[in-house]
């Protein structure tokens, strides 16, 4: 039986450009992260799956001691079956899907906090803020790692790669070490947080400091990685946008499949993002979804690339999707006046401090198909942010910060209502334990509350 199913799914996922006329098809089993004209690709699915399957995601949360049930990305592996196997066969499940026993993803869930809400002077039954930090490694990253070292496991690759603000690291070093395979990591020296980095050094990672920024480092990891035979675990590969779709399944499952009318994201490289459109086009073309989510991306001021682009304050041109060919000439363009102007992303959310978003095609067609918004926030604002959650109980870093903030600013605006129905992601936890502390210490922030002696 199992042979004839695998026999029968041969060949029902493939990766395939995303520029449309384009449209270059890989195997699965490739390990290219473009095609040979340098688009980025998409995995692609033949199936419909049955909107029947909302009820199977329902019943798993009961897990029976099943970990891919437990875990909060593979309870929906059937919408991410790049692998092609029996998803009810435990024993293919353990052979092929990579898990640190069931908890990616177990933890996260959209939460109401209503001292965030009225903060932002929103609804308090509208705003739903969901903490990806309470996955292993403390970050979302896990979602997608597990779906990208899954696929490095198939491949048979021996060593992945990445570059890293630091969760990245932190989630690849973890499932390397999980799975005994070797990791390296690239980060910009000196530009991490320090709980970050000791997290590589403790999985056993090998780090590569490079001289520069994020931007440096991931073009050193990705030309190291080709020339050295690495697997890089970067958003650029399309496995992690799978894995990293789980995200607003498990918000849209707790609205009961109901659409908010708007996710919010920090924007960073933007595989969030991407991955949120592609999960968003998807449920949609399969019927599960009536409505379309509009995704707002939360820049930091001083890493401001993607809201600088769409919104047309360089060049007075609004980058768009523009049917798959988006104006690329443009973004050369603008990268070559930040190089010569010396202008280097800077924010205190290290995190985002990103000034060539990787994926930022992917991004641009999520905001095409979501009609959405990209904006900037301040470092201060970003604090209060991060702030107000904590006040609420949960715990985030002060890049998520940047989700609040940035409904606060466009509600401000008047393009986020009152009425709304919002989910903001908190990207990430605490790991520079002195920015609670300074911010804390200075009885000028908003929410300060300082020591008493
Ligand atoms: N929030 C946190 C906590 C992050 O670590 C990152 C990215 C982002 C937001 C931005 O997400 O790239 O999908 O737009 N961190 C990466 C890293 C770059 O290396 O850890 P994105």
């Amino acid at each position: 039986m199992i042979k004839y199913l695998q026999l029968q799914m041969q060949g029902d996922a493939y990766l395939k450009c995303v520029n449309p006329k384009c449209g270059l098809e890989y195997p699965i089993m490739s390990t290219n992260v473009q095609c040979e004209n340098g688009h980025v690709l998409d995995v692609i699915y033949k199936n419909k799956p049955s909107p029947d399957l909302k009820e199977t995601f329902y019943e798993r949360r009961d897990s029976k001691g099943n970990i891919f049930n437990e875990s909060g990305v593979w309870r929906f592996r059937d919408l991410l079956n790049f692998c092609q196997i029996d998803t009810e066969d435990t024993d293919e499940c353990s052979k092929y899907l990579v898990s640190l026993d069931g908890t990616e993803g177990r933890q996260s869930k959209p939460y109401q906090m209503s001292k965030a809400a009225e903060f932002i002077g929103i609804n308090k039954e509208g705003l739903w803020l969901q903490p990806e930090g309470y996955n292993p490694s403390g970050s979302f990253k896990d979602n997608g790692m597990v779906t990208a070292v899954t696929h490095a496991k198939m491949v048979g690759a021996k060593k992945i790669v990445c570059a890293s603000t630091g969760n990245t690291s932190a989630s690849a070093g973890m499932f390397a070490a999980n799975e005994g395979i070797k990791c390296d990591v690239y980060i910009p020296a000196g530009q991490i947080a320090p709980g970050k980095l000791s997290q590589a050094y403790q999985f056993g990672a090998q780090i590569i400091q490079v001289e520069g920024n994020f931007d440096d480092a991931l073009k050193q990891s990705l030309d190291d990685a080709k020339n050295y035979d690495g697997y890089t675990v970067n958003s650029v590969n399309p496995f992690r946008i799978e894995g990293q779709k789980t995200i607003p399944f498990r918000a849209l499952e707790y609205l009961n499949w109901e659409s908010p009318d708007w996710i919010v994201y920090p924007g960073g490289a933007l595989g969030n993002t991407s991955s949120c459109g592609k999960a968003l086009m998807e449920l949609y073309q399969w019927g599960w979804i009536k409505k379309i989510p509009r995704i707002a991306v939360i820049n930091s001021d001083g890493a401001s690339t993607l809201s600088d682009l769409y919104n047309g304050k360089f060049e007075d041109e609004e980058l768009r999707w523009n049917k798959g060919n988006p104006n690329t000439e443009l973004i050369s363009r603008y990268y070559d006046h930040l190089d010569k102007k010396g202008l280097r992303p800077k924010t205190k959310a290290t995190a985002i401090q990103i000034g060539r978003p990787a994926n930022i095609i992917k991004g641009l067609r999520a905001l095409e198909f979501t009609n959405g918004v990209a904006t900037t926030v301040s470092d201060s604002e970003m604090l209060d942010g991060m702030s107000v959650v904590g006040l609420n109980g949960f715990d985030c870093e002060m890049a998520s910060g940047a989700s609040v903030a940035g409904i606060k600013k466009l509600m401000g605006e008047g393009i986020i209502k009152k009425d709304d129905v919002v989910v903001g992601i908190l990207t990430g936890r605490q790991k520079d334990a002195m920015i609670p502390v300074d911010y804390h210490s200075n009885p000028k922030n908003t929410f300060a509350n300082p020591p008493k002696n």
